[in-house]
């Protein structure tokens, strides 16, 4: 594996997940392997989980971290090739990608969707610009159509959770308040592909994920239709796609609730965090022994160190 922009780049999904299981058990177990290397963590958008969980990952492997804010920190980027570079943007990513290279053995990049134009977003500027730039190893950390990191963790939490061989998954859009991208759905779908499992969607009209993702996966417009006997329900809000960027609909009807939890058969409850409490969820959800939100964010921790030591591997 070269760079981890997406789940498709590991070598073996199911062997990922069980290296993860590995680490989880003995996190220090090659505590050496990344010694007298440096992974930078760039940030063009904030975090809490990836940040600290990604910096703990490679620390448990030996690996020295350096953090960056971009977006505040560091010199407004020009990713456009062949501009007079007159504005406020500073650096070109030419630059920045190799320089970062010189300090760096692994880079790893938060940089969200703009939600302003599909094709831009769908472009992922940043991440290929620096994969295009920068000579090590790239990761994504959240990019505009891809949140892969999280949806091997929450591939461990599936499969630390699940009692029978083929759990009903249901993936519900649920409520809130602000647009937001479709990364999360994009990957719990695409880490869906690899499990054997019967799964769900369940969005309102208007909310469908991009097609050429979601495939032959049955998508219902009926919450509680969907919700019925499922055993793990995953919740994640994202804005229009047909309609890019905007909030169709401002109403409670598909927050999730205790009351539509007793439609599943006694399901775990999982979302990425993080959560707007009475909006997309209630408290009795998310309070909810059922709920596994803690454990995905701890399994955030595994599943990047599973990533970081696929790449030390390969030198
Ligand atoms: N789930 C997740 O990526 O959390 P952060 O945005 O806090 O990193």
């Amino acid at each position: 594996m070269k760079h981890f922009l997406s789940l498709a780049d590991l070598p073996d999904f199911d062997a990922t997940v069980q290296l993860a299981k590995k680490l989880k058990e003995s996190p220090f177990a090659f505590e050496d392997q990344g010694k007298r290397k440096t992974i930078g963590l760039l940030f063009f958008n904030p975090s809490l989980r990836t940040r600290l969980s990604t910096q703990k990952a490679a620390q448990n492997l030996g690996l020295n971290t350096l953090v960056m804010n971009f977006s505040n920190e560091a010199w407004a980027l020009e990713f456009e090739d062949g501009t007079e570079m007159r504005g406020i943007r500073s650096e070109h990513v030419r630059e920045a990608a190799a320089v970062v290279s010189q300090y760096c053995d692994i880079v790893a990049i938060r940089a969200f969707a703009s939600l302003t134009d599909k094709e831009n977003d769908e472009a992922e500027i940043v991440l290929k610009s620096f994969q295009k730039y920068a000579s090590i190893p790239v990761i994504n950390m959240e990019s505009a159509t891809n949140h892969p990191l999280q949806a091997l963790a929450d591939a461990l939490t599936l499969e630390e959770n699940k009692t029978i061989h083929r759990p009903k998954v249901v993936l519900t859009w649920a409520p809130h308040p602000k647009a937001l991208p479709h990364a999360v759905g994009n990957s719990f779908v695409n880490m869906m592909h690899y499990q054997d499992a019967d799964f769900v969607i369940a969005n309102p009209e208007g909310y469908d994920l991009d097609p050429r993702i979601t495939k032959q996966i049955t998508v219902l417009n009926n919450q509680e239709e969907a919700l019925k006997n499922a055993d793990f329900v995953y919740a994640k809000n994202w804005c229009s796609y047909t309609q890019y960027g905007h909030i169709l609909r401002t109403d409670d009807e598909w927050m999730l609730s205790p009351e539509k939890m007793k439609l599943t058969n006694n399901a775990k409850f999982m979302h990425c965090l993080p959560i707007r409490r009475n909006i997309v969820v209630s408290d009795g959800v998310l309070d909810n022994p059922n709920s596994l939100v803690i454990e995905q964010a701890n399994n955030r921790t595994y599943a990047a160190q599973a990533v970081l030591k696929t790449l030390l591997d390969n030198g």
